[in-house]
This record gives structure tokens, sequence and C-alpha cells, in this order.
């Protein structure tokens, strides 16, 4: 089994490429990324020059490009995206030429060398496309049976590609599958994100700056466990079919501070209070019965406390990598590389 898998430098992609690596010895993967701020060939660094992983530097929106990458695999497991909501309410059009145009162009690329539809293609989503649930409601949990109502130009932006990867196996029968998941986390998560950017600051000595009055409610999940869901859903998903993967682990932003302060041995007085959000959705949370039922597949390293002690282990272990992030200084290294986007 050929993937190619788009976004594969990133935060989900890079740990997706180590797993089936590991995981699947007949698999191989192209990895096409064009490196944004958050692509970086460092996260695969181990296994680049091996013979089951070839990087291309190339945009998803290269539809001469992508089909060319198209014929020489047997299936797509989409991941590129611009994925930071923050980043989407200071500048919207980015995410809506990589995420609806990039995933319009990949699908109309496989319709061109696919025309019976042989080879599948996973579309990689988020739960934020549901809008947000009342903290009042703790009953109350999205499923793949509810209503888009998406509230950041980001999840708005994912809800247009689902509804293009929708329209595309309705239209042309084509074998889409649709995953929504909750916040992963992990290793190689760029650290303008909640649990790098607060584990990384405390080290640096720096306080972690924290939303609002804290009470948003995440579900966390373990990004190995995401990647094996969407391993799952590529192997034994049914076309058409959209299927939601959650780790049973919701906690509010404050309690997710208090957890690492605890973690990194530091005070309350390390919390600095920011002005929140604009349009913060309040609580995420996920029913993936369908998952379990249909597909067998349930997390098994989420489980907290110790799913996000692992995670703060990394970042704590790997200074070196998110040191060279934070400063810029990795973007030097591919600049001369690849070129800039
Ligand atoms: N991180 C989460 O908690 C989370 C939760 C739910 C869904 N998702 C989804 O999972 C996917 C991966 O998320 P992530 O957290 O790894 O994001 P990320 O920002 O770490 O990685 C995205 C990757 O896509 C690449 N990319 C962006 N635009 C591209 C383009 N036009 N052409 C080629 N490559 C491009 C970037 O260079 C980067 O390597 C995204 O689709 C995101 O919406 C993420």
């Amino acid at each position: 089994m050929h993937i190619l898998l788009t976004g594969g430098s990133g935060f989900i992609g890079s740990n997706f490429v180590r797993y089936v690596l590991r995981d699947r010895p007949g698999y191989s993967v192209t990895n096409l990324d064009c490196l944004t701020y958050s692509g970086n060939p460092e996260n695969l660094s181990d296994v680049e020059g091996g013979p089951r992983y070839t990087f291309v530097h190339g945009n998803i929106l290269d539809i001469e490009l992508v089909t060319e990458l198209m014929q020489k695999v047997d299936c797509v497991v989409h991941m590129a995206a611009e994925s930071h909501v923050d980043r989407s309410i200071i500048d919207a059009r980015p995410f809506v030429e990589s995420n609806v145009l990039g995933t319009q162009t990949l699908l109309d690329a496989l319709r061109r060398v696919d025309p019976d539809n042989t080879k599948k293609f996973v579309h990689v989503s988020t739960d934020e496309v549901f809008g947000d649930l009342p903290l009042d409601k703790p009953d109350e949990l999205f499923s793949e049976t509810t209503p888009y109502a998406p509230s950041s130009p980001y999840s708005s932006s994912k809800a247009g590609s689902d509804m293009i990867a929708r329209a595309y196996h309705h239209t042309f029968g084509m074998q889409v599958m649709i995953t929504n998941c909750s916040n992963n986390h992990g290793p190689y998560q760029f650290p303008e994100k909640v649990i790098p950017l607060f584990v990384t600051n405390l080290i640096e000595g720096k306080k972690v700056p924290l939303y609002g009055d804290g009470q948003n409610v995440r579900d966390w999940l373990h990004v190995e466990d995401h990647n094996e869901a969407v391993l799952a859903v590529l192997e034994k998903g049914t076309a058409g079919e959209q299927y939601c993967i959650g780790g049973n682990n919701e906690r509010s932003n404050l309690e997710l501070t208090h957890s690492i302060l605890e973690l990194m041995g530091k005070g309350e007085d390390m919390i600095e209070r920011v002005t929140d959000r604009l349009g913060h959705d309040r609580r995420y949370a996920i029913d993936a019965t369908k998952l379990k039922t249909e597909l067998g597949w349930a997390p098994s390293r989420s489980a907290w406390p110790q799913a996000l002690e692992a995670t703060v282990k990394w970042y704590v272990d790997n200074e070196a990598w998110w040191k060279n992030v934070k400063s810029g200084a990795y973007r030097k290294y591919y600049e001369t590389q690849y070129g800039s986007r």
C-alpha cells in the first residue's frame, strides 16, 4: 500500500508517517508538504532517506504536481491545512485557499487519474466544524449526525472542505471518507498550540497566557490514538461515511493549565490571564461510538493524566527541537533547501 499523505511535515502528519512506517511493514508513504511555518522537515529527520518514505516539496493547490503524484499511489490521506484558529482570525484567506481550494484540487486530481474510483481518499477534519456545546449540558456530545455550525474562519474553512469532500463522493462516487477529531496532543506540535506553548514557556521561565475565564472545555486525544483511528478508517471504513474521533477526556483550559503547572513543579503565579479569543467556542466533546462499533477502534493511549504526562515529558526531553522552532532557526535550514512557500 502506497499512501500519498498531504501535510506530513506538520504535527499530526509527521506522527502519522512514523506510525505507518513502524506498524505497517508493507506500506510506504509519499509526503507532499509545502512547508508553511508549521511544516518542519526536521520532524521526520529520523526517517528521511529510508526506502519507504519520500518527501515531495510542493503545494496541494498545484494540480499538475498532485495529478502526477496520484498516479503513483494507492490511496490518499489528506491532512494538509492551515490549522491555527488564532491565525485565521488575523487573516482568513490562506485558510480558504489551502483548506477549501486545496481539498478540491486534490479531489479533481484524483478524478483525473482514477475515473473508476478505485483509490480511497481520507479527508482529515476537525470536531470544530460542529460549532460548540453548552457547558451546562455535559450529556450533549458531537456525533456524525450533528449539524454543521462552524464559528471561526478556521472551522468554517474546514467545514467547507468537508462539504466538498462529501459532494465528490455523492456526485462522482469517489471513495471519500471524512474524519472529525478532537484536540490532539503529543510530540512535534508547533509551540503556538496550548500544551507545547505552556510547557516551553515554563521551561524558559515565562508565564502561560490563559484565555478569558479558562472555562472553555476541550476533549484531548493522543496523536497516536488519532492516527490509529485514521488508519482504521482508511483500511476498513465505508466510502461516503464520516467518523468522529475522540479521546473521552474533557478538560477545561484551567484544569489543563493546573495539570501542566503541577507536572512542571510550578505555581498558580505563572498564569497570566489574557483577553479571550474572539468568538471562542465553549465546549467540544465527541461521541466516538460509531468508530468503536463499526471499525473496532477506541482510544488506548489517551488516558489522563498519563497521556499528558508523556507529552509534557517529550517537550522537556526535546529542548533542542522546540528551541530551534521557537527561535525560527529551523526555517533558515529548509528555506535554503526548498525555498519559502
Ligand atoms: N492538531 C489538532 O488538534 C487537530 C484536531 C482536529 C483536526 N486537525 C486537522 O488535522 C490536520 C493536521 O493538523 P496539524 O495539527 O498537524 O497541523 P499543522 O499545522 O501542524 O500541519 C499542517 C501541515 O500542512 C502543511 N500545509 C499547509 N498548507 C499546505 C498546502 N497548501 N500545501 C501543502 N502543504 C500544506 C503545512 O506545511 C504543515 O506541515 C489538519 O487538517 C487539521 O485541520 C488537527
